[in-house]
């Protein structure tokens, strides 16, 4: 009820933001963003679209970030626990360059709000695609490495709707410091995509000391996620 109430005014800003221009409609054959390109900073190599695949699918995430406190006094990022939701057909649309900040302000707005809240407030505009998670890596059994995975919410029947992917780019998010690095993720298991990029982040980063022997931290963040294949 309380989620609700702070979903009805945050989602009312945000009407109010785009009005003037168009409102989004979720107009069915409207959805297909196989030909459109996300922004990612140029003059940089680390992060790129990759060349010969689409993106399918775009999603926002909605979770934390987690930290362990090394002995030198630093946080050390050791994953992230994410719920996935579809705005694919949201691209195009005002409120797309914005979504992400309209979920973490509600997210952000009480600490007793769940993801699963997030996810069930936005889930009538934006459904429920999966989540995000890290396993450790099948092929050498160390390391954690990042996983997207519908099986459970809206590829229920479809082994293969996971990708366990590599990190293979990486630079900091050029909306600023507070905000965790924009990636370029490859799949190394599952065929849900082979490619996704994790853009335009918001928040998520630790503070920059702590003391050893601290709990482990999480950190909330939303971002979007392209799905390439
Ligand atoms: C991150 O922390 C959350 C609790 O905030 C926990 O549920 C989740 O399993 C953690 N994930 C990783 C990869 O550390
Ligand atoms: C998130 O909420 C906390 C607790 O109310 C607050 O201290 C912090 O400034 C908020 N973060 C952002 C980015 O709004
Ligand atoms: C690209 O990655 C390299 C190696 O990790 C790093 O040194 C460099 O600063 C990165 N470039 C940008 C623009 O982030
Ligand atoms: C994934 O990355 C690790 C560490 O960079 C590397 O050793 C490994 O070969 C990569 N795996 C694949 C399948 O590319």
């Amino acid at each position: 009820m309380v989620a609700c109430t702070v979903f009805a005014s945050l989602f009312a800003g945000a009407v109010i933001v785009s009005a003037g221009s168009s409102t989004y409609d979720p107009i069915p054959g409207n959805c297909d963003v196989s030909h459109v390109h996300p922004f990612i900073p140029p003059n940089q190599n680390n992060v790129s679209a990759p060349s010969g695949e689409h993106p399918f699918t775009i999603a926002f995430g909605v979770g934390v970030q987690n930290y362990t406190c090394t002995d030198a006094g630093a946080y050390s990022s050791v994953g992230a626990l994410a719920e996935l939701s579809d705005i694919t057909c949201l691209h195009g649309s005002p409120l797309f360059d914005a979504i992400t900040s309209i979920v973490f302000n509600f997210w952000n707005a009480s600490s007793s709000i769940t993801t699963a809240d997030v996810v069930e407030a936005f889930a009538p505009q934006y459904p429920h695609l999966g989540q995000h998670y890290f396993a450790t890596n099948p092929f050498t059994g160390t390391g954690l490495n990042p996983v997207f995975d519908f099986r459970a919410t809206s590829r229920i029947g479809d082994p293969n709707a996971f990708t366990l992917m590599n990190k293979t780019g990486d630079i900091p998010a050029p909306t600023g410091t507070q905000d965790v690095d924009w990636l370029e993720l490859t799949s190394i298991q599952g065929s849900l995509a082979k490619h996704v990029l994790r853009l335009d982040t918001r928040f998520g980063q630790p503070p920059k000391t702590c003391t050893p022997g601290s709990p482990l931290l999480s950190v909330k963040y939303t971002a979007q996620y392209w799905f390439y294949n």
